[in-house]
C-alpha cells in the first residue's frame, strides 16, 4: 500500500509569465482557490497523509503560509526546495530521505483531475507493491504531452515524450506510482538534450522490465491541463460549473479530512478562523452544521 506522496510544484512557470513573476503558478487561482489545493486533494483521495511539496528555492514561504504543516488536515506535509527545474524524475533524488523505503506517488502541481469513480481508482492504484503505473487519458492534442499507445489488456507498447508525429491519443497525465526503485533509477538518469531528466526515460525503464502497467480515465473523467493562462480560465469556469450547480466544492481539502475521518469539528473551526470571512468558510461553516 502506497502511503506517501510527492507533489511537484516548483518550475518557472515562464509560459504564464508576468503572472508567474512574483507568485508561483501553483499558488494562482483556479476559480476559488489556488491550483495546489487540487493536486493535494488528490493525494488525500487516495488516502494519503504523508506528503511532500516540493516548491522552487525562495518561494518556501509562500507555500508556507497557505498550508503550514497540514496539522489542520489531519496530514503530515513537509516541504523540500529545488533549486532549478532539472526535471520530473529529479523530485525522486530530492525527496530519497522522505522515500525512505517506501513505494511512492507522484502528482504534477499543475494537474486537475474530477470525476466520479475517482476515488476508487486512486484507492486501487495505491495498492500497488511492484513496478510502476501511469494514469492516461485521451486528449485532442497528444503533441503537448507524455504519449502511451497500448495494446490488449491495457498493455503499454511504447510512449514517448511530446511526440511531433501522431502514434496514440492517450496522454499520460501527470500521476503516477512508483516502488521504491524509483530513487535509485532516477540518480542514474542523464538529463536529455533539453537539460533536464525525463520522466519517460524512468517510465521506460520500467517498461523494458515489463513492470509499467496503466490505469485509463475513461471519457467519464476530467483531466485538465492548467500549463497556459487559457487552461487556468477553461479549468476554473470548469470548477465554477460543477460547484455552484452541485453546491458541493471540489478539492475543499478540510471537507476530505474530515470524510476520511483524519480531523473533527475542531479542527475545521481552526480552519475556519484560519481563511477569514470568505466564501470558502462559508462552506466550511455548513459542513459542521449538519
Ligand atoms: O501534465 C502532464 C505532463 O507533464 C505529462 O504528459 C508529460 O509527460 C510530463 O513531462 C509533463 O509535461 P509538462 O510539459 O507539463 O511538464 P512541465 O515541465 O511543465 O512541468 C510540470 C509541473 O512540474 C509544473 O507544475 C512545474 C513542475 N516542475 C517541473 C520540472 C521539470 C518542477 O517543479 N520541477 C521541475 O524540474
Amino acid at each position: 500500500m502506497i502511503k506517501k506522496g510527492i507533489i511537484l510544484a516548483g518550475g518557472k512557470g515562464t509560459r504564464m509569465s508576468p503572472l508567474t513573476k512574483a507568485v508561483n503558478k501553483q499558488l494562482l487561482p483556479i476559480y476559488d482557490k489556488p491550483l495546489i489545493f487540487y493536486p493535494l486533494s488528490i493525494l488525500m483521495l487516495a488516502g494519503i497523509r504523508d506528503i511532500l511539496i516540493i516548491v522552487n528555492k525562495g518561494q518556501l514561504n509562500q507555500y508556507k503560509k497557505l498550508i503550514p504543516n497540514g496539522n489542520n488536515l489531519g496530514i503530515k506535509i513537509t516541504y523540500l526546495e529545488q533549486d532549478k527545474p532539472r526535471g520530473l524524475p529529479d523530485a525522486f533524488v530530492i525527496g530519497e530521505k522522505f522515500i525512505g523505503k517506501d513505494n511512492v506517488a507522484m502528482i504534477l502541481g499543475d494537474n486537475f483531475f474530477y470525476g466520479q469513480y475517482l476515488t476508487t481508482k486512486l484507492k486501487e492504484n495505491i495498492k500497488l507493491k511492484k513496478g510502476a503505473r501511469v494514469v492516461l487519458h485521451k486528449v485532442q492534442k497528444p503533441e503537448s504531452f507524455g504519449v502511451a499507445k497500448i495494446g490488449k489488456n491495457n498493455k503499454i507498447i511504447s510512449i514517448k515524450e511530446k511526440p511531433k508525429k501522431y502514434f496514440s491519443d492517450l496522454a499520460i497525465t501527470g500521476l503516477y506510482f512508483f516502488d521504491n526503485n524509483v530513487v535509485k533509477l532516477s540518480k542514474k538518469l542523464k538529463p536529455s538534450g533539453r537539460g533536464e531528466v525525463e520522466i519517460v526515460d524512468l517510465l521506460n525503464f520500467y517498461k523494458s522490465k515489463k513492470l509499467l502497467t496503466a490505469d485509463i480515465i475513461g471519457r467519464g473523467g476530467a483531466w485538465l491541463d492548467t500549463g497556459s493562462i487559457e487552461d487556468f480560465y477553461k479549468t476554473s469556469a470548469f470548477v465554477s460549473a460543477i460547484e455552484n450547480r452541485q453546491g458541493f466544492k471540489i478539492a475543499c481539502l478540510e471537507e476530505i479530512a474530515l470524510n476520511n475521518n483524519w480531523i473533527k469539528k475542531k479542527e475545521i473551526v481552526n480552519a475556519i478562523k484560519f481563511y477569514g470571512n470568505c466564501d470558502y468558510s462559508n462552506y466550511l461553516k455548513n459542513l459542521i452544521k449538519r
